[in-house]
């Protein structure tokens, strides 16, 4: 099949590379090889990347005008057929760099060839992906933020609904619905605050760092870095082709903050139980059973629950090809896109997924409460109030309430339900100011301490979040 011309070249072999084979790769050794598959969707920024690259080679009088015009002109044309979804992807042309500047060539013949000038694939390859990643960062920030939003809202609406806290998921203390909500702003404020962190480190531009060790043109990075926002070059050309840590720390990011989301998924499915009754969903997040007509299944709940799987997933797959490569780049490096795609496109859907729920969630308020002040849940209160008027040890309040809670459980009541005698029995210096403290909301009102769930506490840390949205 290989119909060698007489120089011995193949005709098949690569066209931006063959100049020194002589046959086409094997049919395995494309379909191992190839990427196109995956990064056509770097099209965009590689094209980006180009713009800027032969800009540069223009202003530095390293091609001249003309070529430049004509790259520009072509790369123009190139995006629109992509984007417009009529652009042939070629698996002979192994990934999208190859492909787009094959694609040039038919557009705008050899001076396409002067393109790839002062540039590898390799710090092509990093400058795209960094492209893309620092897009990630910022779609994660404002979707977190749009979450963040929804939570503050419903927290506001719900400073005061009060509801079980839990430890060991047994019921512990009254809290306050509106600070249990409060409690993922702070998680979901770290998550942004480690994308912002991260999209930092990442905006530096490796592009002309070339195969690995630099070049000998006149080039000038920190007029690439720059057309491309980025902060400024990167400082050593080898670790610019070889790193994939800031994929990592993305992956890292994305995988904390899933698996923050997948704690509120999953209290979601718990609240949202017959045997619980705290929230309902409308029937936009809930499924129905094909058998059992009465079931309303939080399935999107449990998806938000199972996603985190990939993304850790992706992030110890990534971490596995990279450990222990030599410097510089290897190809292991073109495994990174598939999983940072997948952990991406994850990230986002179950970011989008909890925010709609969220804004869907409609709490139960007499079950919430009803729970809220069974099993004696205003015990600690009891004790910290006999600590506060009577001067008692903490111990011995504990001591003195765990015997009133017994006197209650005996009489099938609750602690507030305890006539003054029954109480004076057991501790005669107690006076009916303590039922000031015994009922629920007197209970979560009272916890004024910094960061605590008194309703007025909830309403300040929603406005020092609003003001940092
Ligand atoms: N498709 C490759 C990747 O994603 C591009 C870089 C190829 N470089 C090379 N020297 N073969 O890593």
């Amino acid at each position: 099949m290989s119909g060698k011309p007489a120089n011995g070249q193949d005709k098949n072999a690569n066209a931006m590379w063959g100049g020194r084979f002589a046959s086409s790769p094997s049919a395995l050794m494309e379909a191992i090889n190839v990427s196109i598959g995956f990064d056509r969707r770097l099209a965009a920024q590689d094209i980006r990347g180009s713009v800027a690259h032969a800009d540069m080679l223009a202003k530095q009088g390293i091609i001249s005008e003309e070529d430049r015009d004509a790259i520009h002109d072509g790369l123009k044309r190139i995006l629109e057929e992509i984007e417009g979804g009529h652009f042939t992807f070629s698996t002979a042309l192994e990934d999208i760099h190859m492909n787009v500047e094959g694609r040039l060539r038919d557009l705008i013949g050899p001076a396409a060839g002067r393109l790839h000038t002062a540039r590898s694939r390799n710090d092509q390859v990093a400058t795209d992906v960094r492209l893309w990643v620092r897009e990630a960062h910022d779609r994660a920030d404002a979707q977190i933020t749009n979450l963040m939003d929804t939570l503050l809202t419903q927290a506001a609406a719900h400073a005061e609904t009060v509801m079980p806290g839990f430890t060991h998921l047994q019921s512990a203390q009254p809290v306050t619905f509106g600070h249990h909500l409060m409690a993922y702003v702070e998680m979901l404020g770290r998550d942004r605050s480690r994308i912002r962190d991260s999209r930092k480190r990442l905006n530096e531009c490796p592009l002309g760092a070339a195969a690995l060790a630099g070049t000998s043109f006149p080039i000038d990075r920190h007029a690439t870095a720059e057309a491309l926002g980025f902060d400024g070059p990167t400082r050593n050309s080898l670790d610019s082709v070889s790193d994939r840590d800031f994929i990592l720390e993305y992956l890292s990011i994305a995988s904390i903050s899933a698996m923050h989301l997948s704690r509120l998924a999953e209290e979601i499915v718990i609240w949202m139980t017959p045997q619980f009754g705290f929230v309902r969903l409308s029937d936009q997040w809930t499924t129905g059973s094909s058998i059992m007509p009465q079931k309303k299944n939080p399935d999107a709940a449990e998806l938000v629950r199972a996603k985190p799987g990939r993304i850790i997933g992706s992030l110890v797959a990534l971490l596995t090809v990279m450990k222990g490569l030599p410097l510089t780049y290897s190809k292991d490096m073109q495994e990174d896109k598939e999983r940072l795609f997948d952990a991406a496109d994850t990230y986002e859907l179950v970011l989008a997924a909890v925010s709609g729920m969220i804004a869907d969630l409609k709490p139960v308020s007499e079950r919430m409460a009803a729970a809220a002040g069974a099993g004696f849940a205003t015990a600690t209160d009891l004790a910290d109030w006999l600590v506060r008027a009577l001067e008692m040890p903490f111990r011995d309040a504990h001591h003195v309430t765990g015997r009133l809670v017994a006197e209650a459980e005996q009489r099938g009541c609750g602690l507030e339900d305890l006539s003054l005698d029954v109480m004076q029995a057991v501790e005669p210096r107690i006076t009916d100011a303590v039922y000031g403290v015994l009922g629920v909301e007197n209970s979560v009102r009272s916890r004024m301490s910094f960061g605590g769930t008194a309703p007025d506490n909830v309403r300040a840390q929603i406005a020092w979040w609003r003001a940092r949205l």
